[in-house]
């Protein structure tokens, strides 16, 4: 079986995650079940990011240990992954001894092959961001990340010898045009970072004691990126001393799904992170665009964000991912409110998804009295619905190997929508009056039982629980992802799937 191997940005633990970092790892599932469902082996790696100067200052504000507030916050963060019923493989976390013993050797490696030498940092320095600027990066003299002041800080450093790698990471981007997606992503690294050229990286601090101390001089601490980058190699059995036999299945990585705004350090650090360590480059960084709460990043201080766990208590977990998934377009910012979330709920899901299923299966128990097979009575209008059914699977699949996640799940529902316009020119209940159009009554039914089955495995990767629903209701586990004209439908009562919201 083909290994796939997708990661997600590691979270930091700064404090709880809202319904923006949420969007990722819900993301990533989908992409990883889909990855399933289409028969690869996928390994799906998640988790938390947890050392750096602004969580030592939040321990210390909270009066307690860096390493309880972390315990907190990562429990907090991967309750809120399972809320969601993501089906990550490992939930990684860079406070766990084993990566930081590796970490450790990563660093020793790339100072005695001469990438990283010792120095002293000068610069305009953004703590909250962890970040050194030089004055041409800052915006309106701040921060060009998070838009607040920098200050002139110095301290003695180990520097990473970017600048050696410039040339060849332009040439291999530039050669390499899907290392980078979207276009835009990649014409921003291009331009932005490495036109202007690389300078040289300060990969340890002083100023702070909360992070993995360089072995050969413990009074530095690793740099939080590339401790937090390092998750992807250090888990799965790199060493630089001899790695195991499952990094080199899993190695190089298929996809690094990440937000748009790290973008930067996936692209220009972490390779010249892996040349140094004689690694291959994972295949696809990944920069998914951002949701915003109203049109408006989401912002603690502006008091304008949203959690999954009050939206799924207040939804249930499938309506928010469907949300999620749907909303956010391949590669411009998606909008969140609870009005949407509504409206969505009402017009997708209890109306097209909700209703066709409802109706179907309530028509099939009172017609046929719970028994529906193929009469094979087809009209022109049923074999084209059945070319329907065959085809989106395929086109799905199109979608997905692009990242156009948001677009695939809308093809799904434009079948549901065809299913239920199928209803409208069948009409059902008019052929049941008529005492010689049974057989073609149970082939309508049985037409529209087979989108639904089709539909509903296809939706498993997006909605787990509903996908789960549907099939039991319908009582049919052929898992073919087409038209089958034999299979034998026994139904279930029906259920509701979703409740209409009213205004
Ligand atoms: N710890 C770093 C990542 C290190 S990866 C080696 C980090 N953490 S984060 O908690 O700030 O963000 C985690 C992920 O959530 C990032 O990919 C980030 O882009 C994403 N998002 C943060 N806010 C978001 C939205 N409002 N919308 C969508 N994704 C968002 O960065």
């Amino acid at each position: 079986m083909d290994k796939y191997y997708i990661s997600t940005a590691i979270a930091y633990t700064s404090g709880k995650p809202h319904i923006g970092n949420t969007y990722e790892i819900v993301l990533a599932d989908s992409i990883a079940r889909f990855k399933r469902l289409e028969g690869y082996d996928v390994y799906f790696q998640t988790g938390t990011d947890e050392h750096g100067v602004k969580i030592e200052e939040k321990a210390k504000d909270a009066s307690i240990s860096p390493q309880e507030f972390v315990d907190n916050i990562s429990g907090e963060i991967k309750n809120i992954w399972d809320l969601m019923n993501t089906s990550y493989s490992k939930f990684v976390r860079t406070t766990d001894k084993h990566h930081e013993e590796i970490v450790k050797k990563i660093f020793n490696k790339m100072y005695e092959n001469g990438d990283i030498y010792k120095g002293e940092y000068k610069g305009l320095y953004c703590t909250p961001c962890e970040s050194f600027w030089t004055e041409s990066q800052l915006v309106d003299g701040k921060c060009p990340d998070c838009g607040r002041e920098v200050k002139e800080a110095s301290e003695e450093a180990y520097f990473f010898k970017l600048s050696k790698y410039q040339d060849r990471l332009l040439r291999f981007i530039e050669d390499n045009p899907s290392f980078i997606e979207p276009e835009a992503r990649r014409k921003e690294m291009i331009n932005n970072f490495l036109k202007p050229g690389l300078q040289d990286l300060c990969v340890s601090r002083t100023s702070f004691t909360w992070g993995i101390p360089v072995s050969f001089d413990p009074k530095h601490v690793v740099y939080v990126w590339l401790d937090a980058l390092t998750n992807y190699i250090t888990n799965i059995g790199y060493d630089p001393d001899g790695s195991s036999k499952i990094f080199n299945e899993l190695w190089p990585c298929d996809l690094h799904l990440v937000g748009k705004d790290i973008v930067r350090f996936h692209s220009i650090y972490w390779p010249c992170f892996l040349w140094s360590l004689d690694l291959p480059l994972p295949k696809k960084i990944f920069g998914h665009p951002w949701l915003l709460m109203n049109n408006d990043k989401m912002s603690k201080s502006k008091g304008n964000v949203l959690y999954a766990d009050t939206l799924v208590d207040k939804y249930g977990v499938d309506a928010i991912r469907y949300y999620l998934i749907h909303e956010i377009p391949y590669s411009s910012d998606g909008n969140i409110t609870e009005e949407l979330i509504e409206e969505r709920i009402n017009s997708d899901l209890a109306n097209i998804l909700g209703n066709l299923v409802q109706r179907t299966i309530s028509m099939g128990n009172k017609y046929f009295d719970h028994h529906i097979e193929n009469k094979d009575i087809n009209d022109s209008d049923s074999n084209e619905f059945i070319n329907n059914i065959n085809n989106v699977y395929n086109e799905i699949r199109l979608l997905m190997d692009d990242l156009h996640i948001s677009d695939a799940v809308t093809k799904i529902f434009d079948l549901l929508r065809i299913s239920n316009k199928y209803i409208d020119i069948e009409m059902p209940w008019a052929l049941a009056k008529e005492a010689d159009k049974q057989d073609k009554l149970e082939t309508v039914l049985y037409n529209l039982l087979e989108s639904i089955r089709v539909c509903a495995l296809l939706l498993e990767p997006f909605m787990p629980d509903t996908s789960k629903n549907i099939l039991e209701q319908i009582n049919n586990s052929n898992s073919e992802l087409r038209y089958i004209s034999d299979n034998i439908y026994d139904l279930n009562d029906p259920k509701a799937l979703f409740m209409r919201i009213s205004k």
